[in-house]
């Protein structure tokens, strides 16, 4: 009894020790702010952009949070994927999911044409742009950013990746392409991408060379990952070996076609946000 008591008291302690270790506030904990939910706007290279955020229910503001960028495929913007219109679910299905005692800020942005081609890197620097005022307002732990994105939006997480490795955590592509450049492209993060073995718009041939260029980064161990046989219905998922500390990659390749929310054979709810937060989240 009395030994149980002091290994809970122990356990408790060390998990205190290193959430304060890692954690990173921003300069917004503390503040007191009306930047709230809903639609903000940024002027960036002197065109109007907008973004659309969702605090937690009860936004404490000495509370360091994950902030999570949500990128829209092409012809959409930010509030398709924060109403979860068309086939998203709200922010990705994500939003459910992150409630835990971190949680999360989430950031829906739109871009320009409605897509992200991220022409002289503005949408980068829009990114910068955005990263600075939330975080300037709320309060954001630095070392818990992340970005997703599906088709257009998953290219531009992989510039991301490629762009600011150092200060994002981690990326999730979904069915991405290098439709959005990647300036750098050398510096390892952690890297989760699901991609459909039918996929006709961006087929799963780039996907594998875009997670074959953070295999190397991260020091994994490469491998021909085995993936499910057309008509079945599954997925495969990877996680590689042998990546340096802090930078796992995984890998899922699915049954599918080009689409945010694939669902499995029996199935009635897509794996993708499920796996995307079983991803981000063992980031502390
Ligand atoms: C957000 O504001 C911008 C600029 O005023 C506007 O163009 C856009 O339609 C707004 N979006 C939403 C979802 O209200
Ligand atoms: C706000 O967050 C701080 C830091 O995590 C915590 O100590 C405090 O109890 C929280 N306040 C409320 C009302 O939850």
């Amino acid at each position: 009894m009395l030994t149980r008591d002091f290994s809970s008291v122990g356990l408790v302690l060390l998990t205190l020790f290193q959430t304060s270790l890692a954690v990173k506030p921003s300069p917004g904990c503390g503040k007191t702010t009306t930047f709230g939910n809903g639609n903000h706007t940024a002027t960036v290279n002197q065109k109007q952009r907008w973004y659309l955020t969702k605090l937690p229910e009860s936004y404490n503001n000495t509370h360091p949070y994950r902030l999570i960028f949500t990128f829209h495929g092409l012809a959409d913007n930010g509030a398709t994927v924060a109403n979860g219109e068309k086939s998203y679910l709200p922010y990705y299905g994500l939003p459910p999911l992150a409630n835990d005692d971190i949680g999360a800020i989430f950031v829906s942005p739109t871009g320009l044409n409605a897509g992200w081609a991220n022409t002289g890197g503005e949408d980068l620097t829009f990114v910068d742009e955005m990263m600075k005022t939330v975080e300037d307002n709320l309060c954001i732990d630095q070392d818990l950013r992340f970005s997703t994105g599906f088709s257009y939006g998953g290219a531009m997480s992989y510039a991301i990746a490629c762009a600011r490795a150092k200060q994002f955590r981690a990326v999730a592509v979904l069915s991405g392409g290098q439709l959005s450049g990647c300036q750098g492209g050398k510096d390892p993060i952690a890297y989760y991408a699901q991609h459909g073995l039918g996929d006709p718009l961006l087929p799963i041939a780039g996907g594998r060379q875009m997670r074959d260029n953070f295999v190397k980064n991260n020091g994994c161990t490469a491998q021909t990952p085995q993936e499910p046989r057309s008509g079945e219905g599954t997925m495969v998922k990877t996680k590689y070996q042998g990546c340096s500390a802090g930078h796992p990659v995984t890998w899922v390749a699915f049954d599918g076609s080009h689409i945010q929310t694939p669902v499995l054979k029996g199935a009635t709810q897509t794996f993708a946000a499920v796996e995307t937060w079983e991803f981000f989240s063992q980031f502390k």
